[in-house]
């Protein structure tokens, strides 16, 4: 009796992982699903929900900061991105260049003054280092000053 419970239950949680593993795979595949969190930020890494226009005050400090064009620029062309917003307005966001095997470099990851240390850069980070657990070798460098983060 005992056995048969228990093949009962392995069959049961092998079900239960095949189904769990069908829809993580789903997910994983669409890339442009716009997640929403608590509070005021969604997150998306779908180029249609960024306008160049709701891209203004970024490369804060920068010598040649991009304009909001080549920011929206950059994002496109990257391999992969999450962007923060509230409403429609980008407020965070991590980019990273890749060859979508082994490899990739996130060069890219801000969040405006307002909007900082509410846990907005952790989340980016988490999405994008989700969207990169497949690959050998993800590199980043960063200021001195916010080796912390
Ligand atoms: C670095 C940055 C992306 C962090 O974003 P954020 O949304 O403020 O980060 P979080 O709120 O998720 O912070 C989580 C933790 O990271 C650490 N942290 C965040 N910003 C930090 C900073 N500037 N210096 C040191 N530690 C920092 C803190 O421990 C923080 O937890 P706490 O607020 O409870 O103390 C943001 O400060 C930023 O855009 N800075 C300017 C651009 C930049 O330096 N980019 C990285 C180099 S390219």
């Amino acid at each position: 009796m005992w056995i048969l419970l228990n093949d009962y239950y392995i069959l049961g949680r092998v079900i239960s992982l095949v189904v769990s593993d069908h829809s993580k795979v789903r997910t994983e595949r669409n890339l442009y699903t716009v997640q929403e969190h608590p509070g005021m930020t969604r997150y998306t890494s779908n180029i249609k929900d960024v306008m160049v226009d709701n891209l203004e005050g970024f490369f804060a400090g920068w010598i040649n900061p991009l304009t909001p064009e080549q920011h929206y620029c950059h994002l496109k062309a990257c391999a992969y991105f999450v962007a923060a917003l509230d409403s429609s307005k980008v407020v965070g966001f991590v980019s990273a260049i890749s060859d979508g095997i082994g490899c990739a470099f996130i060069p890219l990851i801000e969040v405006l003054p307002k909007y900082q240390r509410q846990g907005i850069g952790t989340e980016l980070m988490r999405q994008m280092l989700d969207k990169l657990k497949c690959m050998n070798a993800i590199d980043l460098m960063c200021d001195e000053n916010v080796k912390g983060f």
